[in-house]
């Protein structure tokens, strides 16, 4: 009966391989990775471990982000040991060897690293089957084209073909492909989201043009955790690794000024520690302005909304403005309750006292509610010398509290501003 049903089958899908073969899982062959030389490790932790053979990696970014500057030096760094090639579709083989130049130590470029100067993307292809490098990276998807196709290089049609066709070579090579992509106006890479199930993982570059500092996210991952976070620095020879990211981004804050809260937040698996300034300023015109800088526009809406229902704070005449220090942003809920503190800090001109973070997210009633990985926040802003946490009242689970950190939990946002002695009547104490 078997033997009948075969043919047709394959009558239906002439195309299918000839025969497949089932593996028993512990048959099949684990991923094997390049690792990446410890320099990298921040980019190595955000792919899940090193670069997979074969796999093909999309980097996203706005323009002048780092992306270029990022992938040259992990094209620099991988060619001290395996072969690598450097496409620029936006740059001549001398402007990236200049740039290359200021990336390396020593000003010696390994011998392994092939620069690339193409548009093309059949002769990129072909310089890839010739050379056999163990990692391709093509700058960028939206600067490549191919010629049989109508449209220009950037246009959906070509962006997608030419991923289509790289995936291909990857597939089949075995060579790693990193694709930068640029991620325009609208908030994708142009086309991103027809890249981003063709590809095996997803990163973005984040930061502001203004600071140096720059988060490298996994949004996807096939290889690893999506949830990993990187964080760097660029520097005139580059982007360094910033081991300590808390205590960089608290380095600078104003102790002692109105308007300047702690927030430790979550971003991937780690926890961070942020410094959030909020300030509110009599309005000029009519209809009083919000400026989220770092956080969620939204959620500052839905947090003034409840700081003037709530608690009763008079800001309807007031512009708000909401900065997180350092250019980061910061989507995650948990923040709600410093940026509020913030705001309330500079309304009523007192100081938050500098040993007190807060974590938890404000509801529309005004209720704190509860966050993931308490626990991981509590700990951080103990090693960073918190004394006091300001918590939501349900802790979302059995907490430990690291030594010498005491937790103030709160029902609502107007308990949270008398622990701070932010509430109408509650005199001013800069240092508890
Ligand atoms: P780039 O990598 O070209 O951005 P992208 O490829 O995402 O468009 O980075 C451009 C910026 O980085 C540019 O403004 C100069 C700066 N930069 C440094 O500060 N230090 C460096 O070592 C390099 C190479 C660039
Ligand atoms: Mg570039």
């Amino acid at each position: 009966m078997l033997a009948e049903v075969a043919p047709e089958a394959s009558r239906r899908a002439p195309h299918a391989a000839a025969k497949a073969t089932a593996h028993r899982l512990s048959e099949v062959e684990a991923h094997t990775t390049v690792s990446l030389p410890v320099a990298l490790g921040e980019f190595a932790r955000v792919l899940g471990g090193g670069i997979v053979p074969g796999s093909v990696v999309l980097i996203g970014g706005d323009p002048g982000i780092g992306k270029s500057t990022l992938l040259l030096q992990v094209g620099l760094a991988l060619a001290e040991e395996r072969r690598v090639l450097y496409v620029s579709a936006e740059e001549a083989e001398r402007q990236v060897k200049a740039r290359a130049l200021r990336l390396v130590p020593a000003g010696q470029a390994p011998s392994e690293l092939y620069l690339l100067s193409e548009t093309d993307l059949e002769a990129i292809l072909e310089q890839i089957d010739q050379l056999g490098p163990d990692l391709a990276i093509v700058d960028s998807i939206q600067a490549v084209s191919l010629r049989e196709l109508e449209g220009g290089a950037g246009t959906i049609t070509q962006v997608r073909e030419c991923a289509a066709r790289l995936v291909a070579a990857a597939k089949a090579s075995g060579s790693a492909v990193f694709l930068v992509g640029h991620v325009t106006k609208e908030g994708a890479i142009a086309g991103p989201r027809v890249l981003e199930h063709m590809v095996d993982s997803v990163l973005y570059l984040e930061g502001d043009q203004f600071h140096a500092y720059r988060l490298l996210r996994a949004v996807k991952n096939r290889f690893g955790a999506t949830s990993e976070v990187g964080v760097f620095e660029m520097r005139t020879t580059g982007l360094a690794e910033v081991p300590n990211p808390s205590e960089v981004f608290l380095a600078e804050r104003a102790v002692n000024a109105p308007g300047s809260a702690v927030a430790v937040t979550i971003q991937g698996a780690r926890p961070l520690l942020v410094e959030v300034q909020g300030l509110s300023s009599p309005s000029s015109f009519g209809h009083p302005r919000r400026t989220a800088n770092g956080v969620d526009l939204n959620r500052l809406l839905l947090t003034v909304a409840v700081l003037q229902r709530r608690v009763g704070l008079p800001l309807a005449d007031q512009d708000v403005f909401v900065n997180v220090v350092g250019g980061l942003r910061i989507d995650e809920p948990g923040v709600d309750l410093a940026v509020a503190a913030a705001l309330a800090s500079s309304a009523r001109d007192r100081v938050i006292a500098a040993d007190i973070a807060l974590i938890g997210e404000i509801g529309l009633s005004g209720e704190v509610r509860s966050v993931p990985q308490l626990e991981v926040r509590l700990k951080e802003a103990g090693r960073l010398g918190f004394r006091r946490v300001i918590v939501p009242w349900t802790l979302g689970g059995e907490v430990q509290v690291p030594a010498g950190v005491t937790l103030l939990p709160a029902h609502t946002l107007r308990e949270a501003l008398t622990l701070l002695e932010l509430t109408a009547g509650a005199r001013s104490t800069p240092e508890g």
